[in-house]
């Protein structure tokens, strides 16, 4: 059914991904990053989305810095919380949906099981009740409009941690994740699909759960990386990832959530979608994107030897 659907945050991670996946599948879709679109500005969000004409609007652009939500909370719950109420309400307004990105840190990770929709959050940081006065305020509107809680987000758009690690391992002879926290990583053009679904389904709403299955450490999240990049040649000048505790990073002024995979079940019995494993999006991730990156810059940084290591 041809709809229009609106992208906020088209510049980040998801958004710039759910741009350019909807559109090679012959979506109508327009996307608006921060430059065109300022949600510290209601304003100005008025002035733009008022006059357009949309079915559905899906927000993926927040204040994801942990750390300066937990410095500058005024700005996350601005971003994070108020902006979201304007949104669902400029939605409302249009009879349109709004489906709202959302986040695991609403969690504070004690549960010691995958979180449902329906566990009570209780979340540790800014960031985390920023983003969760953003789900109230958004189904406060309308309970047509939906939240979506992904996690660990990771995709070709915007560097994240599977990519940093790769890069550290190819340039230090010792890399080091953290090996007591756990979560469920989310490849984006995975996400892309599965949202669609959700698109497609204007009588869900309320609050969805969605990522890769599985779960993992930050280590083993990044050990795999590593294997995947190394099974495909990349001159890693380390393979292993050493552990380190979630206590000794002294740099993180937010408190995190030590367990927090979320559940898929409620996604699958409502779409008849089984998101694929962690792993395999990883090696996918690795294989398309960071391996032929890494094996280009290799190659251009050493034109007279072969990228590839036997
Ligand atoms: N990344 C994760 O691991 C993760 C985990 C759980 C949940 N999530 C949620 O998933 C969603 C998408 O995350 P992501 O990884 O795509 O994040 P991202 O790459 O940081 O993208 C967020 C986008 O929002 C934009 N933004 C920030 N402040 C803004 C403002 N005042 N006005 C307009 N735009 C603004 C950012 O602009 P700039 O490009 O200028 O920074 C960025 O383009 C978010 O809701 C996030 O909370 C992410």
């Amino acid at each position: 059914m041809p709809r229009a659907i609106v992208i906020v945050g088209s510049g980040g991670r998801l958004g710039a991904a759910l741009l350019r996946e909807w559109g090679a599948r012959g979506e109508q879709v327009l996307g608006f990053d921060r430059a065109s679109l300022d949600l510290g500005d209601f304003p100005a969000m008025h002035e733009r989305l008022d006059p357009l004409d949309f079915d559905v609007l899906v927000n993926c652009a927040a204040q994801t810095n942990v750390d300066r939500c937990e410095r500058e909370p005024e700005e996350a719950f601005r971003v994070n919380s108020s902006a979201v109420a304007t949104l669902a309400e400029i939605c409302a307004r249009k009879k349109a949906r709004c489906i709202h990105l959302s986040t695991d840190y609403v969690f504070d990770g004690t549960k010691g099981t995958p979180y449902d929709e329906d566990d009570a959050p209780n979340p540790l940081s800014q960031y985390g009740a920023s983003k969760l006065g953003g789900e109230r305020a958004l189904l406060a509107v309308s309970d047509r409009h939906l939240a979506v809680r992904v996690s660990w987000v990771f995709g070709p758009d915007r560097a994240s941690f599977v990519d940093q690690i790769i890069q550290r391992a190819l340039e230090q002879d010792r890399v080091e994740a953290i090996a007591d926290k756990v979560s469920v990583p989310t490849y984006t053009l995975d996400a892309a699909r599965l949202l669609l679904a959700l698109v497609d389904r204007p009588e869900i709403g309320g609050i969805m759960h969605l990522c890769n299955t599985g779960e993992c450490t930050w280590q083993e999240y990044g050990q795999h990386a590593l294997d995947c990049a190394a099974a495909l040649g990349l001159p890693l000048r380390t393979r292993v990832v050493e552990p380190l505790k979630l206590a000794d990073m002294k740099g993180f002024v937010a408190r995190r959530p030590v367990y927090t995979p979320l559940s898929n079940a409620k996604f699958t019995e409502l779409t008849g979608l089984t998101p694929r494993p962690w792993k395999e999006s990883v090696e996918d991730y690795v294989r398309t994107t960071l391996a032929p990156r890494a094996l280009s810059s290799t190659a251009t940084a050493n034109p007279d030897r072969p990228a590839r290591s036997s």
